[in-house]
């Protein structure tokens, strides 16, 4: 990118400007291509080794700490937090007053609205054309074509941290259609 405006100048420049130009561009392009492997090859790994993922925020922006959560969330209670990518994921309490090890990611399969849980029906309903999922988000009603994503949600040094999904969806079977 940063040759473009020399790209204009070509015709003017020296001989040996235009080398220089020629060899920066060919010793830059093998670097830029390396960046990719490189990011590839490291972000995946750091998530995996323990401390990685993003940590849950809540609706004030505030890091979630499980225990302090756990204090004002009950039994089955889905509540919004900030997951992976900023995008909206509920944190999910089990009925033994534990966190699942699974979040569910709120974006509707069908045309991408938030879905609020319908605590009464114990459903996620969404109120843009009605599609619905069942309490860990796997789709019951069209138009949506898919359950929710889901992500892991474990709890390290004391804070709620995503890590993403990318192993089998366990309410379906399937391979993630989101990873
Ligand atoms: Fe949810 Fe259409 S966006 S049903």
């Amino acid at each position: 990118a940063t040759s473009t405006p020399a790209d204009d100048r070509v015709p003017d420049m020296g001989k040996r400007e235009l080398m220089n130009l020629l060899l920066l561009g060919a010793l830059s392009l093998p670097t830029a291509g390396m960046l990719v492997p490189y990011t590839y090859f490291f972000v995946p790994s750091g998530l995996g080794g323990g401390g990685g993922g993003t940590v849950a925020k809540d609706a004030l922006g505030n890091d979630i700490v499980a225990e302090q959560w756990l204090k004002t969330h009950g039994p089955g209670d889905r509540t919004l937090s900030q997951g992976l990518k900023g995008d909206p994921t509920y944190l999910v309490v089990e009925k033994d007053k534990t966190l699942a090890t699974y979040g569910i990611n709120a974006v509707c399969t069908h045309l991408g609205c938030v879905v609020p849980w319908n605590q009464a029906e114990k459903k996620f309903i969404c109120p843009c054309h009605g599609s619905q999922y069942n309490d860990q988000g796997r789709v019951v009603r069209g138009p949506a074509p898919l359950s929710l994503a889901l992500a892991h949600c474990d709890v390290d040094d004391g804070k709620v941290i995503f890590v993403p999904w990318v192993e089998t969806d366990f309410r379906t079977g399937d391979d993630p259609w989101w990873s």
